[in-house]
């Protein structure tokens, strides 16, 4: 984050809308097969924020995640069209090197999935993939992604116990090193918190909220409280549609539309 960042988050939250974007996407549309389950969404994802995903299940919230770095294009009979800018480059352009997106714009899933192999080698496996083979290097990998997720001071004596021995909030924070130890730019997160308990609940929002210093954040919640505790910006969608958006300050008190005001009120979805 350059000084200019750093001195516009200190001016606090009125001046969020003149950061600038890392991610952007242009009436993105998205058709599974026929279904029409994106329509002309057009958002910016601001750097060094979090955005909060929001809307009523199968709305498309998942689905427009995806498109973020380019999940979509292993389901077949997909089309997509619009742009997606990653630091105003369209990431559907075909001289896009997808793996390497991946590394840029990582993602966390609702279910932890901890590959099955140790703390250690899961941490490992994204720098190893990209070519890191000195063990100093990638014992400094893990050690550093670690602390950053959190979970360091948990697992420190047992990094060859395997990933999946942890308990759910550890093996998401696991999850979350994982991605963090290619040193990613855009973090996804969908539902992350969902099957875990109000500790672990806790811990992630902590860690996110700590994390945006470093990198840009997406995560779509069912939790309003979630989502206006940690969030800088908040979508709203419903039926494919990005039905408003705004800073979350605005969308959860001032919302501009009534189907907003519905949702966040617990009225429907
Ligand atoms: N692989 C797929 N093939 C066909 N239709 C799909 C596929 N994935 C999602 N859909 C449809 O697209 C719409 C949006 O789904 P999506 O999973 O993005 O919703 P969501 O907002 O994430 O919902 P939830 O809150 O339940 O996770 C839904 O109608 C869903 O049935
Ligand atoms: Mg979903």
């Amino acid at each position: 984050m350059d000084g200019s960042t750093v001195e516009l988050f200190d001016k606090g939250k009125t001046d969020l809308k003149a950061l600038p974007a890392r991610m952007e996407t242009r009436r993105l549309n998205l058709y599974y097969g026929d279904f029409h389950a994106l329509k002309d969404v057009s958002i910016e994802i601001k750097s060094n924020c979090i955005t909060a995903l929001i809307g009523p299940s199968g709305c498309g919230k998942s689905t427009f995640l995806r498109c973020l770095n380019r999940m979509n294009d292993l389901i077949e009979g997909v089309k997509i069209q619009g742009e997606v800018l990653l630091d105003g480059k369209n990431i559907y352009d075909p001289d896009v090197d997808v793996v390497d997106l991946r590394k840029r714009v990582g993602m966390v899933f609702q279910k932890p999935n901890p590959f099955p192999m140790s703390i250690y080698d899961n941490v490992a496996y994204g720098p190893r993939m990209h070519g890191i083979r000195d063990k100093r290097i990638l014992d400094e990998i893990v050690e550093t992604s670690l602390r950053q997720a959190a979970l360091w001071n948990e697992v420190k004596d047992k990094l060859k116990q395997s990933g999946l021995a942890l308990s759910g909030g550890q093996q998401q924070r696991l999850c979350i090193a994982r991605v963090l130890a290619v040193n990613p730019e855009v973090i996804l997160l969908d539902e992350p918190t969902s099957a875990l308990d109000p500790t672990a609940t806790y811990y992630i929002e902590e860690l996110l909220t700590e994390l945006k210093k470093d990198y840009t954040i997406v995560i779509v919640t069912h939790g309003m409280q979630q989502a206006a505790r940690i969030s800088d910006f908040t979508g709203f969608f419903l039926n494919g549609v990005l039905h408003e958006f705004d800073v979350t300050a605005k969308i959860f008190t001032m919302p501009e539309k009534k189907e907003t005001e519905d949702y966040i009120r617990g009225r429907f979805g």
